[in-house]
């Protein structure tokens, strides 16, 4: 059996915390409990362990046509709720995608190798093409190729997200490979969704069908900013059945939804004493849901808190914006600068 040496083993260490890791939300509007848990909670974990590069996706925010005040109220938002998180500008590198045009360059040269067919079979593409039959534009089809774009132009190999983004992940390794085949270089590594749990997370929304979301209405999701009034109000108007008839039944969808939400916000105990209750049918959904309200508003305090402040101290976001977009360009400068040898563009 080979002995570590302590070279070896300073290697390996070396090589654990240089691994490069990327993610990103679009700026749709506030977080949710769905971002923080699925993916944010994450950045504030990794950024201690990684070499990080957080950012806030507004070119990719501009497939559904914001208004320019809305474009940039909204990237504050984000920003503020990073921050509001406990992204540590000084650990991690937070900017703002359109900071960095660099991606839109090696977007363009990704397109080229992206083919109609695979980008039509998106299940996210399909999906955005059902809910929006009258708006379905080129750069929704292109999503994907931008994402591929963000991620590798940063050579990331782990990836934050939530169960949803596991199709787009596939592609970006699809672009990437496609790229060192085509040129015969050894140059983009791949990226795999990451999490620190077992599964990737997937935060159901209260409307009792599937995940918590910006666009399934206001009353499905519970924001990061949500007062702790309004918290309450939108969990106790989930929605609910009429109750288990039989000992240890199944769990319908819309009430295994709460138990899942349960599940992250609550302690193991709580969790297991609703479990029970359920399962020998003395369940009362009114007291379950009193809890998972009591429980969301204690586990986001202090994100909630820290909002306000943050948001009214635009100097400190203007510093960091700036910082991170420095950053951010100098690596993705350096891949652009490398892609283009690799393709071949050469000046006179
Ligand atoms: N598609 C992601 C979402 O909807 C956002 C995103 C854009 C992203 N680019 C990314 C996530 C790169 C991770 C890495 O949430």
């Amino acid at each position: 059996m080979a002995v570590l040496s302590k070279e070896n083993i300073k290697n390996r260490y070396f090589r654990r915390v240089m691994e490069t890791v990327v993610s990103g939300i679009r700026s749709t509007g506030n977080l949710h409990l769905g971002n923080y848990y699925g993916a944010v909670k994450n950045f504030v974990k990794m950024q201690n362990e990684y070499n990080c590069f957080f950012f806030i996706a507004d070119y990719h925010s501009l497939t559904t046509h914001p208004t320019p005040a809305n474009l940039h109220g909204n990237v504050k938002q984000v920003l503020v709720e990073y921050l509001a998180s406990g992204i540590d500008p000084e650990k991690a590198t937070i900017y703002v995608q359109s900071d960095v045009p660099e991606v839109t360059e090696l977007y363009l040269y990704l397109n080229m190798n992206a083919y109609m067919g695979e980008l039509e079979r998106s299940t996210s593409f399909k999906d955005k093409v059902r809910a929006h039959p009258d708006n379905v534009n080129a750069g929704l089809l292109t999503y994907p190729v931008l994402m591929a774009a963000d991620i590798i132009i940063h050579k990331a190999t782990k990836v934050p997200v939530g169960k949803d983004q596991e199709q787009h992940l596939e592609m970006a390794r699809t672009f990437g490979n496609r790229f060192n085949r085509l040129y015969n270089v050894d140059y983009f590594p791949e990226a795999y969704a990451f999490t620190f749990s077992e599964n990737l997370v997937k935060i159901p929304g209260l409307d009792g069908k599937g995940k918590m979301g910006k666009s399934e209405g206001e009353a499905n999701a519970v924001y990061l900013s949500d007062s702790p009034e309004l918290i309450k109000k939108k969990v106790m108007r989930a929605v609910t059945d009429g109750g288990p008839t039989e000992m240890n039944q199944e769990k319908p969808e819309v009430i295994q939804n709460l138990f899942s939400l349960l599940q992250v916000v609550s302690s193991e105990d709580t969790y297991r004493h609703f479990d029970d209750l359920y399962n020998s049918c003395q369940i009362r959904y009114g007291d379950l849901k009193k809890q998972l309200a009591e429980d969301m508003i204690l586990s986001t305090a202090p994100i909630r808190e820290r909002i306000n402040d943050i948001s009214a101290d635009t100097e400190y976001l203007r510093k960091v914006s700036k910082l991170g977009a420095e950053k951010a360009r100098e690596s993705a400068g350096k891949t652009v600068r490398e892609v283009r040898e690799i393709i071949g563009f050469k000046s006179f």
